[in-house]
C-alpha cells in the first residue's frame, strides 16, 4: 500500500513554524512521509533535530531570503512596538506567488516519482495554498496555530455577530456573549476584530480563511476539517462553539527538538545554580519588542521582586538596560534562548509573557504559571483564558498610556510565585496536556483518526 505523502505548507515565523514542525514530525513518526514547505528564511528558523524517518524540507525563495526588512510599526500603544515587513502586502503576495509556484512544481516532480500528495495541510490564512490544492485536486486541510477560542471568535465574527463585537468599544462595560464561550470585554478579544484597530489587511485575511471554510463546506457537502493546536481538555466548550466546522484537536504541539540547542549554554548552567522554582523568566515571543520606557518599568519590578530572572531582550538600544541588570547581580540577559528547554528547567518558577500562543502552551505544558502581559491578535484572548478560564496565571493591569508599572509587575509576580492555588492548577494542566499527546491520549488518537482517513 502506497505511504500516505503529506505537504505541509508554512508561515515562515516561528509562531507558525515551530507547532507546524512538531505536528509534522508527529505525522511522520505515524509512518507517513512529510515535506514541509516554507522560504528560505522560514527553514532558518528550524530546529529540527534528530531527523525523523519520513519528513524532508522543501524551500521558496519569496525576495525575502535574508529574513523579513522589519520596520518598527507603532501600533497606537506605549508599551511597544510590533515588528512587522517593512511592506507587508508586498511580501504576502510574493510569498503567496511564489508559494504556490512551488507547490504545483513539487506536486508534478513527487507524482513522476510516483509519490503522490494525499493532503496539503497549510498554516491558517495562507489560503492561497488550499487554492492550490483545489486546483490540483488534492485535499487541503488548515492548521490552526491560535487557540479554538479565538477561531470560534473570528468565525462568530465573520457569520453575524459582528455587531456584537463592534459596540465593545463605544460601550465600555459591555460584554460579548457568543456561543460556549465566556462573555469576552473589549480588552479579551482579538484585537485585529476590534473597530479602531489599524491591521485591516490582518483581518481581511482571516475574513478570506473563513470564507474558504464557507465554500469547502458548500462544496463537499460535508464540514470542513480544521487541526487546531490545543486539547480536549483544554477547550472543550470553545472546541464545540462552531457546528459548521470540524475542530480536531491535535495539541499541544510542543517542540520536541530543542535540547540540541540550549545544552552546554551559559543560561542553562545559570539556571541550574538557581533553586527550584525560584527564577521569572520574561519573554515576548519573536515578534514584539517593548519599547525603552516600558522595559525600564520591567526592570524596576524585576528588581523590587528580589528573585533571580532570566530575560530574553531582541533589539538594540539596550545597553543601559544590560548594564543595570549586570550591576544588579539578579538577572540574566540573552538575545534568544530555547524556550521550551527553560520552562522545562525546575529552576524555573513564572513566565512574564505576551501570550503568543506557543509560548502559553509550552508554559502550560511545563506547568509554569504566567503573568501575562498581551499585546495584540490572539494574545488578549489567550490572557483572559489563562487567568479566568484556567487560573494557571494573572494578568497585570496596564495604567492609561497602556505602561505595565514597575509596582504592578512585582504585585503580580509575587501573586503568581507565592501562589498555591495558581501553581496546583499549571501543574494540572502540564498533567493533563502531557496525557493529551501521549500514546493513546486524545490528540495523539485524534492525529491518527486524522492519517488514517487521508
Ligand atoms: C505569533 C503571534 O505574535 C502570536 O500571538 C500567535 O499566537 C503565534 O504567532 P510570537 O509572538 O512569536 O507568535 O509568539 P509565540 O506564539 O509565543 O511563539 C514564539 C515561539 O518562539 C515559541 O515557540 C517560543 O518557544 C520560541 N522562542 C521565543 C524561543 O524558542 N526562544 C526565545 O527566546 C523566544
Amino acid at each position: 500500500m502506497a505511504v500516505a505523502h503529506f505537504l505541509v505548507v508554512s508561515f515562515p515565523l516561528h509562531g507558525h513554524i515551530n507547532p507546524t514542525v512538531e505536528f509534522a514530525r508527529r505525522l511522520a513518526r505515524a509512518g507517513t512521509r512529510v515535506t514541509i514547505l516554507t522560504s528560505v528564511s522560514g527553514h532558518r528558523r528550524v530546529i529540527e533535530s534528530p531527523p525523523v524517518e519520513g519528513l524532508s524540507y522543501a524551500t521558496f525563495s519569496d525576495g525575502y531570503d535574508d529574513g523579513f526588512n522589519f520596520q518598527l510599526n507603532k501600533n497606537g500603544s506605549a508599551t511597544g512596538t510590533v515588528e512587522r515587513p517593512k511592506d507587508a502586502p508586498d511580501f504576502l503576495a510574493l510569498f503567496s506567488q511564489a508559494g504556490a509556484r512551488k507547490v504545483k512544481e513539487l506536486v508534478r516532480t513527487f507524482r513522476d516519482e510516483g509519490s503522490h500528495v494525499t493532503c496539503i495541510v497549510y498554516s491558517m490564512s495562507l489560503t492561497w495554498a488550499a487554492d492550490v490544492a483545489r486546483e490540483l485536486e488534492i485535499p487541503s486541510v488548515a492548521l490552526w496555530i491560535q487557540p479554538a477560542t479565538v477561531l470560534a471568535v473570528y468565525y462568530h465574527y465573520f457569520h453575524g455577530y459582528d455587531h456584537l463585537i463592534n459596540r465593545v468599544e463605544s460601550d465600555p462595560g459591555f460584554l460579548v456573549e457568543l456561543p460556549k464561550l465566556p462573555l469576552l470585554a473589549s480588552k479579551d478579544l482579538p484585537s485585529f476584530l476590534l473597530p479602531s484597530d489599524p491591521h485591516s489587511d490582518i483581518r481581511e485575511a482571516f475574513q478570506k480563511q473563513f470564507s474558504t471554510f464557507d465554500e469547502e463546506g458548500k462544496e463537499s457537502k460535508s464540514k470542513p476539517r480544521v487541526l487546531v493546536n490545543s486539547f480536549d481538555e483544554l477547550e472543550r466548550e470553545a472546541l464545540g462553539s462552531v457546528d459548521q466546522l470540524d475542530l480536531i484537536p491535535i495539541g499541544p504541539l510542543i517542540s520536541s527538538t530543542a535540547k540540541k540547542t540550549s545544552s552546554g549554554s551559559d543560561y542553562m548552567e545559570w539556571l541550574d545554580s538557581r533553586p527550584v522554582s525560584s527564577v521569572v523568566y520574561v519573554s515576548f515571543g519573536s515578534i514584539i519588542s517593548p519599547c525603552k520606557r516600558q522595559m525600564e518599568e520591567i526592570l524596576t519590578g524585576l528588581l523590587e521582586t528580589r528573585r533571580p530572572f532570566l530575560w530574553v531582550i531582541r533589539g538594540s538600544d539596550t545597553g543601559e538596560i544590560l548594564n543595570r541588570v549586570d550591576e544588579s547581580g539578579e538577572g540574566l540577559v540573552v538575545p534568544w534562548c530555547s524556550q521550551v528547554e527553560v520552562l522545562a528547567h525546575p529552576s524555573t518558577g513564572c513566565f512574564v509573557t505576551h501570550c503568543g500562543w506557543n509560548s502559553t502552551s509550552e508554559s502550560l505544558a511545563m506547568g509554569v504559571p504566567m503573568v501575562c502581559f498581551p499585546q495584540w491578535t490572539d494574545q488578549t484572548t489567550s490572557a483572559k483564558l489563562v487567568e479566568d478560564g484556567w487560573k494557571a496565571g494573572v494578568r497585570v493591569r496596564v495604567n492609561e498610556d497602556g505602561v505595565l508599572e514597575g509596582g504592578e509587575l512585582k504585585r503580580c509576580l509575587e501573586e503568581v510565585m507565592g501562589g498555591e492555588e495558581i501553581r496546583k492548577n499549571a501543574m494540572k494542566w502540564r498533567d493533563l496536556a502531557r496525557e493529551a499527546v501521549g500514546e493513546g491520549g486524545s490528540s495523539d488518537c485524534n492525529l491518527r483518526a486524522f492519517v488514517e482517513k487521508m
